[in-house]
C-alpha cells in the first residue's frame, strides 16, 4: 500500500548520507523530498486542490533539478551520462502522467497516492544510485 512505501522516502536519513557535494543539487534533493512529503500529506487529507497545485510545483522542481544535474555531465568525463539522462526523462514522463491523472476527479485519491509512492521510490534510485555515481566524477562545489 501507498503509505508503507512512502514511509521510505519520508525517512530523511538518506538525504544526509547521499550528498553529492554540489550545494544547489543537494538543496534540490531536499526541496524535492519536502515537496513529495507535502504532496503526500495533502492527498492523504484529501485536499485535492492542494494536491494539484503541489503536483504542478513538483514537476517544475524536478524538471529544473534534472536540467541542473545534467549540466554537470559535460563538465567531467562521466561515462553514464546517457543512461542517467534517460532515467531522468523516464521519471519526468511518469510524473507528468501522474499530474495528468490528477485532473481526472474519478481517479482521486488512492490511485494518485499509489502513483506518488511509485514515483518517490523510483526517484530514490536516481538519488541513491545514479547521483551518487556521478559524485565520484565531480571534483568541485559550486
Ligand atoms: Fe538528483
Ligand atoms: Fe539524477
Amino acid at each position: 500500500m501507498g503509505t508503507d512505501s512512502t514511509g521510505f522516502i519520508l525517512d530523511t536519513a538518506w538525504l544526509s548520507l547521499c550528498r553529492i557535494g554540489i550545494r544547489s543539487i543537494d538543496a534540490d534533493h531536499q526541496d524535492i523530498h519536502d515537496r513529495i512529503a507535502r504532496l503526500h500529506e495533502a492527498c492523504a487529507a484529501r485536499r485535492f486542490a492542494d494536491c494539484r497545485e503541489l503536483m504542478i510545483g513538483l514537476v517544475s522542481a524536478v524538471e529544473r533539478h534534472f536540467r541542473r544535474e545534467e549540466a554537470q555531465f559535460s563538465r567531467v568525463p562521466y561515462p553514464n551520462a546517457r543512461h542517467h539522462a534517460d532515467h531522468h526523462r523516464h521519471l519526468l514522463n511518469r510524473l507528468t502522467a501522474a499530474t495528468a491523472a490528477l485532473a481526472d476527479p474519478s481517479r482521486l485519491p488512492d490511485h494518485i497516492l499509489d502513483g506518488i509512492d511509485v514515483f518517490a521510490s523510483v526517484l530514490m534510485t536516481d538519488h541513491v544510485a545514479l547521483d551518487m555515481e556521478l559524485r565520484a566524477y565531480l571534483t568541485s562545489d559550486d
